[in-house]
């Protein structure tokens, strides 16, 4: 049976209190749309919809960026699921086959759950994914009857004894596409938020002698993000989850609970992450490599018995080869070491390539930026840069050739060549002390005009 899925996300989320819309809020270093539409690419859906309203072109570039297969359509007025279902239509114009609809503040599902749905409508025309709360809050309530499903009220709408319920509603719900659509557009505002719920296309279907059915999920599963105090939560229960599982895959860390993941870090068996270290997006840290306490890691790849930090920060584009070190107040942005090279305090290295085995001294920068336009470092194997050396770049440095403390690199520095760009010393002999003596005595006069003023 093909599928196609539709993914809600044009609300504002008011109770976010926010400029952001609700989706573009970021869980894990990502935002919260693409955590629901990520988890549906292992169903191989013939088509993807994201419905955007608030904030649309940024949700859509976001999406798109993600997902180039995607199609993000417009809900100009928020007037509830069901509409924004409606407006994703058109998107499935020719599509004859299953629709999941999932909504984007619901980053937590997991791909069997979706799967599961799609095998329980075997057995149902409309199959809704629901979970028993501890706490079922504002949760939409499911009534059961029988075992089957017989609508879905509300929270505003509900009574006290359908409050009561715990059966609650997770938003996923699959159905056939023209079933759904046919439902959807049926739906009314009659209710106590004045919206098309999509949640009504229950109860209109089984007055239509369709079969209704739940599948259940766990409740941390179907978390729905409505509040700041949520999204943190919801943040808290994934680095708990992501520390536990690193921890059962042989990482080693001496402080879990200081160290903050990405949803796609990847860390291999036996690295060592210190604590306090942070990795944004895009962070792979090989097998054995070394992670020192108080990094910022973010787009990167850092591979076998490499080590980084303490304090380093490791921007995207970075790329560190085997047995290199990073150290202390380091950053790296967009530049490649290749093996065994050395870059151990204070430095900038960006849009740099470092050969194998070079050296890079403290307090070293590539100056790689003119005001305009970014350019290229090269240095070469084994070369020796000296403390506080400025690379003014385009430069390249060749191999085993070395700069000078202090130097201004503006020019390229053959391979093998010694490069000294600085004022040569000049010692002028007993000139410090006439100056110290010259200082002292006006300082002198000043405190006696002042006493006597
Ligand atoms: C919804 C369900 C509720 C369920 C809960 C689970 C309805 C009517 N209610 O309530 O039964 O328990 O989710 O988390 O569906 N959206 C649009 N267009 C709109 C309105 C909403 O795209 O016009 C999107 C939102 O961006 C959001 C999602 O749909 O991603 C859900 O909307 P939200 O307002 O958060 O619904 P809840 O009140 O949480
Ligand atoms: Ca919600």
């Amino acid at each position: 049976m093909s599928l196609a899925v539709i993914v809600l996300a044009a609300g504002q989320g008011t109770r976010m209190n926010s400029d952001l819309p609700k989706v573009l809020h970021r869980l894990a270093g990502v935002e919260l749309v693409l955590h629901a539409l990520r988890t549906t690419l292992p169903l191989e859906a013939e088509r993807r919809v994201v419905v955007a309203g608030h904030g649309a072109d940024a949700v859509r570039r976001i999406v798109l960026d993600d997902d180039p297969e995607a199609v993000v359509v417009l809900q100009p007025e928020q007037r509830g699921t069901a509409h924004a279902v409606g407006c994703a239509a058109p998107a499935l114009e020719g599509f004859a086959g299953d629709v999941l609809v999932i909504y984007g503040d619901t980053p937590f599902l997991r791909p069997e759950t979706l799967q599961a749905m799609q095998q329980a409508r075997a057995r149902h025309d409309i199959v809704v994914l629901g979970f028993e709360a501890a706490d079922p809050g504002r949760y939409g309530r499911l009534i059961e009857e029988a075992g089957t499903l017989h609508r879905i009220i509300e929270f505003k709408d509900a009574t006290e004894a359908q409050r009561a319920v715990r059966l609650c509603n997770s938003g996923v719900l699959c159905a056939d596409a023209e079933t759904l659509l046919g439902l959807a557009a049926q739906v009314g505002c009659d209710n106590a938020a004045g919206e098309y719920y999509l949640t009504d296309v229950v109860a209109l279907g089984r007055a239509q002698g369709l079969s209704a059915g739940v599948v259940r999920c766990d409740e941390a599963e179907t978390l729905g993000i409505n509040t700041r105090a949520e999204l943190a939560s919801a943040e808290a229960a994934f680095q708990s989850r992501r520390r536990a599982e690193a921890l059962e895959d042989g990482v080693t860390m001496a402080a879990p609970d200081t160290v903050f993941f990405a949803q796609d870090t990847v860390v291999g068996r036996d690295a060592v992450i210190g604590p306090h270290v942070i990795f944004g997006p895009g962070v792979t840290v090989e097998s054995g490599a070394e992670i020192v306490g108080f990094c910022h890691l973010e787009g990167c790849h850092v591979s076998r018995g490499a080590r980084v930090g303490p304090f380093a920060r490791l921007r995207p584009g970075t790329e560190l080869a085997e047995d290199t070190r990073v150290g202390n107040f380091v950053e790296v942005k967009n530049a490649i070491l290749d093996e065994g090279a050395k870059v151990n305090h204070l430095s900038y290295i960006g849009d740099a390539h470092v050969g194998e085995g070079a050296n890079i001294g403290a307090g070293t920068i590539t100056c790689n930026y003119d005001g305009v336009s970014k350019h290229r470092t090269e240095i070469g194997a084994r070369a020796f840069i000296g403390s506080d050396t400025m690379l003014v770049a385009p430069v390249r440095v060749g191999a085993e050739a070395m700069t000078a403390t202090g130097s201004v690199i503006t020019a390229d520095v053959p391979d093998g060549a010694l490069a000294v760009a600085r004022v040569r010393q000049d010692n002028k002999p007993g000139l410090a002390r006439r100056l110290f003596d010259r200082l002292r005595a006006a300082a002198a006069a000043r405190k006696r005009a002042e006493g006597e003023g």
